[in-house]
């Protein structure tokens, strides 16, 4: 399986910085061919982006969608018209997500559901908080959040799905998890989709939580890490060329 690099570009660009950091893809584009390169930009950039990034052969996805199909949902945006405007995917369930606008399981579960009924790529990201992890509950936390997530997915509809590991306690904070760490939960995370009955050696897992230039290779290289979901470091041109490179 082919490594994936994900920039999920959350709350941070204009569009001028988006021109600037496709003028500098463009001109390396040789780094970028043949790699599984997406990126995930604030919506209102997406017709933006995704005219560059097609030609980069990047895709180009949402950071979040409704779990409505349509109606009366001020301010949110429905994965019907993500995918009308070209959307390639959409991640769910990133811990932002989670904490900040309390989104339960049982919401994402909804997400990941319409997400694929109207054939959008989805990125479900799970992860535990430090405390969490020093009480010993990591992986019961990543269980839920993998069961309740993926209820009512059937294995034909997961070959369209990534599950991100992405522990809270990781994710710009510059603490990254030890290749050793990732590995352990993201083998444990592949037993979980053997249990519900997917093929869980086709379906990606990648990790998330201060991936840079300096740590992807090592990542990358643990058995069950099939690519990364990179915040901060994939807003700079030359970095996010970089992880393309060592993916
Ligand atoms: P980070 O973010 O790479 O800045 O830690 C990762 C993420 O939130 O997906």
């Amino acid at each position: 399986m082919q490594n994936f690099i994900v920039g999920n570009w959350k709350m941070n660009q204009l569009s001028e910085d988006i021109k600037t950091f496709f003028k500098t893809l463009e001109e390396n584009r040789q780094e970028l061919k043949d790699k599984n390169a997406w990126v995930a930009p604030q919506h209102i950039h997406f017709p933006l982006v995704r005219e560059i990034a097609t030609k980069l052969g990047i895709k180009t996805g949402a950071q979040n969608c409704s779990h409505q199909e349509k109606g009366a949902f001020t301010g949110d945006i429905s994965p019907a018209a993500l995918k009308d405007l070209g959307c390639d995917f959409v991640i769910t369930g990133h811990s932002e997500r989670r904490t900040i606008f309390k989104e339960p399981d049982e919401i994402i579960n909804q997400k990941n559901r319409l997400a694929l009924k109207n054939n959008l790529e989805v990125i479900f990201c799970v992860g535990e908080t430090l405390e969490e992890r020093e009480a010993g509950r990591a992986e019961e936390v990543v269980k839920k959040q993998i069961f309740e997530g993926l209820k009512g997915i059937s294995a034909t509809e997961m070959k369209k799905m990534m599950i991100a590991y992405e522990p809270v306690w990781a994710i710009g904070t510059g603490k990254t998890a030890t290749p050793l760490q990732a590995q352990e939960m993201h083998a444990f995370a592949r037993t979980l989709l053997k249990e519900l009955q997917y093929p869980e050696t086709k379906i990606p897992i990648l990790y998330g939580g201060s991936v840079n230039p300096g740590n992807v290779a090592e990542l990358m290289s643990q058995t069950d890490i099939n690519g990364a979901l990179v915040g901060g470091a994939s807003l700079k041109a030359h970095d996010f060329i970089k992880l393309c490179e060592a993916s």
